[in-house]
Formats: structure tokens, sequence, C-alpha cells
């Protein structure tokens, strides 16, 4: 086996070319399709960076606007599908619930099996597209034991998605400007990362040939853990642990650098950003903006704000390179939202949604491509005769 490289967590191993996103993790710099990511969480519309990471340019005002009606007409999930939802325990991790309604997605659509069929992983991108909000609603609103509410497609997929969550069919639901916008925007900072763990579970998964479906459900419980999507939960519960049990941030500190029962900083420290985070700088920026719009005072900002402070000016953190990343104060602006822990992570997947699909078309109509097959370096016994007495 001399021919194999032993490169354990992928470190230093392309397996793809890609053309989708550019990060340069020593100057911070995140760019989709050449865009920054500074300009498009200005600037642009999370359905329009859907558009943009998926066919490569920006839209026309006509393409986007035939985008988005087209995307509202698929939300309708099949009714048997919402019955799926039934069969999970109330208290079930909204994410495992996710991941299973989009694998069962190929069951409802027998139709998506043959990835090659250019015309129905274009309709696959839109069912996907238009379903994953709603299903990410539903799988709320049955935590929470409230009724679920069918899509109203005069409102774009964010909108939706709010009042799906948060409204009750006995009453007008009213959209809050601000909380869209914030939302709209932590969306488009997450919509793709070229080749993380769950981006790369996809194109692994797609590899083989299956559908768009499996290999985003695959995708989907990537993120789940963690030290991947799940931080932003885990970051959300580190601050409350710190909170109840009034710890001071300089001794939780300590116990991170003595990695004492393997605690960490959660939502800090990046495989590729090794200096500050370009998408934690603006959310922690909608962070302020939001919970001052909001009239919200929540000391778990507070404690997160030291932490990060106490971090920059640490040894530890200095010499290791490790900087907030984007998962560090999402959990702050979900919560005051009104989204529970359990969620946060969908919000992730909903966010990251268009790059795994963009990634996954990438990976299916490159000619290069060949199904993932990592080698390995054996280290157990060698050969040897099964006892016969
Ligand atoms: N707190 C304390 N120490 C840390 C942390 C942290 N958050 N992150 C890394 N380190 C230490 C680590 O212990 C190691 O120390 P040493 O050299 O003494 O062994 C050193 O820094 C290098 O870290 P690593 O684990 O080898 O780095 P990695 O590239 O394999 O892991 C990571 C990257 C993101 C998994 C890791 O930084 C981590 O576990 N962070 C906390 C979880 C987190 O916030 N994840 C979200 C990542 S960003 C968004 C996303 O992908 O979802």
């Amino acid at each position: 086996t001399g021919d194999v490289t032993y490169d354990i967590g992928f470190m230093n191993t392309a397996g793809t070319k890609s053309a989708i996103t550019f990060i340069d993790g020593d100057e911070g710099i995140l760019r989709y399709r050449g865009y920054p990511i500074e300009q498009l969480a200005q600037h642009s519309s999370f359905v329009e960076v859907t558009y943009l990471l998926i066919y490569g340019e920006l839209p026309t005002a006509d393409e986007l606007e035939a985008f988005d009606n087209r995307l509202r007409r698929h939300t309708l999930l099949h009714e048997d599908l919402k019955g799926f939802f039934a069969g999970f325990p109330r208290d079930a991790h909204p994410m495992p619930v996710l991941s299973s309604a989009v694998s069962a997605l190929s069951t409802f659509y027998q139709d998506s099996l043959n990835p090659f069929d250019k015309q129905q992983v274009e309709l696959s991108t839109f069912r996907l597209l238009a379903k994953m909000p709603v299903i990410a609603a539903y799988a709320h609103k049955k935590s929470i034991g409230q009724p679920m509410l069918y899509p109203d497609n005069s409102l774009n997929s964010v909108e939706n998605f709010l009042r799906m969550c948060f409204g009750l069919p006995t009453e007008h639901y009213e959209l809050d400007p601000l909380v869209v916008k914030a939302l709209d925007t932590l969306l488009i900072l997450h919509a793709d990362h070229e080749q993380n763990c769950s981006t790369s579970t996809v194109r692994l998964v797609g590899s083989s040939n299956a559908n768009l479906f499996a290999s985003v459900s695959a995708g989907i419980n990537a993120l789940f853990g963690p030290l991947h999507g799940g931080a932003n939960e885990a970051v959300l519960n580190m601050l409350r642990k710190i909170k109840a049990e009034g710890i001071k941030p300089e001794d939780f500190m300590e116990k991170v650098k003595n990695k004492e029962d393997g605690v960490k900083l959660m939502g800090f420290g990046h495989r590729v950003y090794k200096n500050y985070d370009p998408r934690a700088k603006i959310v922690k920026g909608i962070a302020d903006e939001l919970l001052e719009k909001l009239g919200i005072d929540d000391e778990l900002l507070d404690i997160a704000k030291r932490l990060e402070e106490k971090a920059l000016a640490d040894d530890y953190f200095v010499e290791r390179k490790l900087y907030p990343n984007v998962d560090f104060y999402t959990g702050v602006i979900y919560k005051a939202m009104g989204f529970p822990e359990k969620m946060f992570t969908v919000l992730f997947a909903l966010g990251r949604l268009p790059g795994w699909i963009a990634q996954w078309r990438e990976m299916i109509e490159d000619p290069a491509t060949k199904i993932g097959r990592p080698r390995q370096l054996y280290t157990g016994s060698p050969e040897r005769n099964y006892p016969l007495d």
C-alpha cells in the first residue's frame, strides 16, 4: 500500500474540483460564485443566493421571479407524508425527523431516482427547496403539540417558514419584518461552505449515483453532530449552563484550556479559518441589532461576548488560531426569534440546502466524477488460521 496517503480527517486532500465557493481561511474570506459574503448578506436575498449557488450566475429580475414562483408552487406536502410525523415520539429531536422525512421524499417521488435525468433533477431541486422548510416547520409543530399549518403561497419561503412555525390556524400571523430580514440574512450566511463534513457526505453518497433526496438526507445527518451544525445548539446549552451554575467565564476558560472532561469552547475554532470567520462577524452584528430592536436584553449574549473577549486575548486560543465561528452567536438570535434549541441545527440545514444541491449537481454533471472510495492503512492481525479443535 505504498501508494496510499494517510490523511486523517482529509486535512490536505481535495476530493473534487469545484467552482461554487471560495474560502481563504488565513485571510477570513468567503465568496459564493465569486461574490463576497459581506455583499451578498447586505444586498441579496436567500432566494437569489439559492439561484446563484445552483445556476452559477445572479438571476435577472424576471428569472428571479420565475424561480420564486415555481418554488411557491411546490410547497405542499403529500398528505400521507404529513401522516409520517405522527409516528415519531413527541419529544423527538427535529433533525432526525427532518432527515427521515427528506429521505422519505424518494418514496413519494419515485420519478426522482435517476440522477442523470436533468429534467427530473430540476424537479427534485424545486421539490426539495420548497418542501424542506415545510417539513422543518411541521417537525417543530409536532414537538410543541400544535396543529400544522398549510403553507401560504402568497409568502416567500422564509416568511412562510416563520408563519408555519409560529402561526396558528385560529388567528392571523403578523410577520415581523425585522425577524424576516434577520433570518433571511442568516440563511444566506449558511448557504454554502465548500467541502465541509455534510457537503462532502452529500457528494460521497451522491457519487454512488444515489438520488438527490437520499444524498441530502445523509448530509442532514452529518450536520446533526455537535462538531458541525449541531454546534449552534451546543453553544446555547453551554451558555445556559454557565449562567445557571454561575460559572465565571475565566473559570470556564481554565476548564477548556485544561481540556477537562473534553470541554471545548463550542462555537470556536474551524478546520479552514485560522482567522475571524467572516460569517461570525456579520452574525455578531445581527445579534446586537436584532436584540436591541426587539428590546431583548439577554444575559447569554453578554456571557458569549465575555467569553469571546477572554478567548481572543488568551495564548491558548491565539496560538491555535481559534476564533468564533458562524455558530457562536446564531443561537442567541434564534432564541430571540422564539425558536427552541432543538430547532437551531434545523435552521442551519435550511440555510445549507442550496449549497448541498449545488454541490450535488456539480458532482453529478462532472464527467470526471468517480465513486468516492477512500483507502485505509490496515492495522489488524496478519493472516491466521481458523482454529479447528
Ligand atoms: N475549544 C477548545 N479547544 C479547541 C477548540 C475549541 N472550540 N477547537 C479546537 N481546539 C484545540 C484542539 O483541542 C487542538 O488542541 P491541541 O493542539 O492542544 O490538541 C487544536 O485546537 C486544534 O484543533 P483540532 O480539533 O485539531 O482542529 P480541527 O480542525 O480538527 O477541528 C473543529 C475543527 C471545528 C471541529 C474544532 O475547532 C471544534 O471542535 N470546535 C468546536 C465545535 C464547533 O464550534 N463546531 C462548528 C464548526 S463551524 C460551522 C460548522 O461546520 O458547523
